[in-house]
């Protein structure tokens, strides 16, 4: 499936976006190994986070087929997870796979675990490392997927020091302490999204944040809850720079997540030059939410603060197509970590910038941007659905047609994203050949 793109046009009206992909997949986690009956609502039908509850399914825990979001969770309980039939594959989907080898650790059965061709290639190592000095037992693919979890180890709780700002490493650690003997505490390198802690403790089961330390005790109870899932903000994200970027823009963004974790990209753009207004902020499931009105602005190139980088990890991309509008130069440092996720989003970057005509030098952590016109061309997303969606956006200030390839991945984390962009003002068309 490939996206059409004709130049020119504005954003405009208001939307609400899909719901947060991270928060869906914990919902589902945590909702399986709760006491009680679970609802959602807000979830995030892509394909990553059904891969999750597939997957819990496989495990023998009863989730209804969520309809506009909502679904329910018939808890099983800590220990009552069954051992799936089959291979567990989470396809596209990182977060699922690296959170759930955490909590696999702790079962009783053994478990396999795998996924698309991009997942085949991601680095697990980090999360093996640390669960493997709690006592787990997991071999990989040369530390790649997929991964075979042995059951029955009696894990025990470890400090552990995270060497990469990475949630789901955290995570994965966390989950596994439920299962371990005595405390389980983690420090990052610099803080990440906190939606586990967040939600755990939603769950009436306590984790202790201090002092930039991350502890829990292993061994509770979760109790079943209701959780609210706002709108992604990685996936408003595309808006927030479409609107920026696109003359006579004046867009709503409704109901979005703006967690202090996950909240760089506003700050990102705001630095540029954006107009971003924060409209009724409010408090949803322990979630800090808000409605976001972005106008259109003209951008000045910046030296993004190494410190939003693990806030703004996922939303980068869209950022340098911001930067490729701004007047001067952008210079993104300290995200290496982009070179590992669906692509490597630094090289995929880069390759398309330069095919729209925008000067630009990519370093091994990240990529300086001269501002510029855009011209029209192909675009290979690399089949990473963050690439595919960064270029469709970018087509609002091109001078000329733009191709995206190969965007089948978009569902992955914004099922809809085509006809909600229309519905704004994107002139887009999707081939199905
Ligand atoms: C996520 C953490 C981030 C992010 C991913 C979702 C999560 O990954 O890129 O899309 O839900 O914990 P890292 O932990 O690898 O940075």
């Amino acid at each position: 499936m490939h996206f059409y793109l004709d130049p020119g046009g504005k954003l405009t009206g208001s939307i609400r976006v899909p719901g947060d992909k991270s928060m869906s997949h914990r919902s589902i986690m945590l909702g399986s190994i709760a006491e009680g009956r679970t609802t959602v609502s807000g979830f995030l039908e892509g394909e990553d986070a059904l891969a999750t509850l597939a997957a819990f399914r496989a495990m023998g825990v009863q989730i209804t087929d969520p309809t506009a979001g909502r679904l329910t969770i018939e808890g099983v309980g800590l220990r009552g997870l069954r051992s799936p039939e089959q291979v567990m594959d989470v396809g596209n989907s990182g977060t699922s796979i690296r959170l759930m080898v955490g909590l696999l650790s702790g079962q009783p059965f053994d478990s396999i675990i795998t996924g698309d061709q991009s997942l085949l290639r991601r680095p697990m190592g980090r999360v093996i490392t640390p669960l493997s000095q709690m006592g787990a037992l997991i071999s990989s693919h040369e530390g790649c997927p997929p991964l075979e979890v042995k059951g029955g180890r009696a894990l025990a709780g470890i400090h552990y020091d995270l060497p990469v700002a990475s949630a789901q490493v955290k995570s994965s650690v966390l989950l596994a302490g439920l299962y371990a003997q005595g405390r389980t505490s983690v420090t990052e390198p610099a803080p990440t999204r906190d939606h586990t802690e967040r939600m755990l403790n939603g769950f009436g089961y306590p984790v202790d944040t201090r002092d930039g330390v991350i502890s829990l005790e292993g061994g509770g109870t979760l109790s079943a809850a209701d959780i609210d899932i706002p709108a992604d903000i990685s996936s408003a994200a595309f808006f927030l720079v479409g609107a920026s970027i696109a003359p006579g823009s004046d867009l709503i963004l409704e109901h979005v997540g703006i967690n202090p974790t996950r909240d760089g990209v506003i700050r990102i753009l705001r630095a540029m030059g954006a107009d971003i207004e924060i409209m009724n902020e409010r408090l949803v499931g322990g979630e800090p939410v808000a409605d976001l009105r972005v106008r259109h602005a003209p951008l000045n190139g910046i030296e993004i603060p190494e410190e939003e980088v693990p806030l703004a990890i996922d939303e980068l991309p869209v950022v340098l197509i911001a930067a490729a509008c701004a007047e001067g130069v952008t210079v993104l440092r300290g995200a290496e970590e982009l070179r590992v996720k669906e692509s490597d989003r630094i090289a995929s970057m880069a390759e398309g910038l330069s095919q729209l005509g925008i000067r630009n030098t990519p370093r091994p952590d990240g990529i300086e941007v001269t501002g510029g016109e855009m011209s029209g061309g192909v675009i290979a997303t690399h089949f990473d659905h963050r690439i595919a969606m960064s270029f469709s956006i970018a087509a609002l200030r091109a001078t000329d047609r733009i191709k995206v390839s190969d965007c089948a991945h978009v569902a992955t984390s914004f099922p809809g994203f085509s006809e909600l962009a229309v519905r704004c003002g994107l002139q887009l068309e999707v081939a199905d050949e």
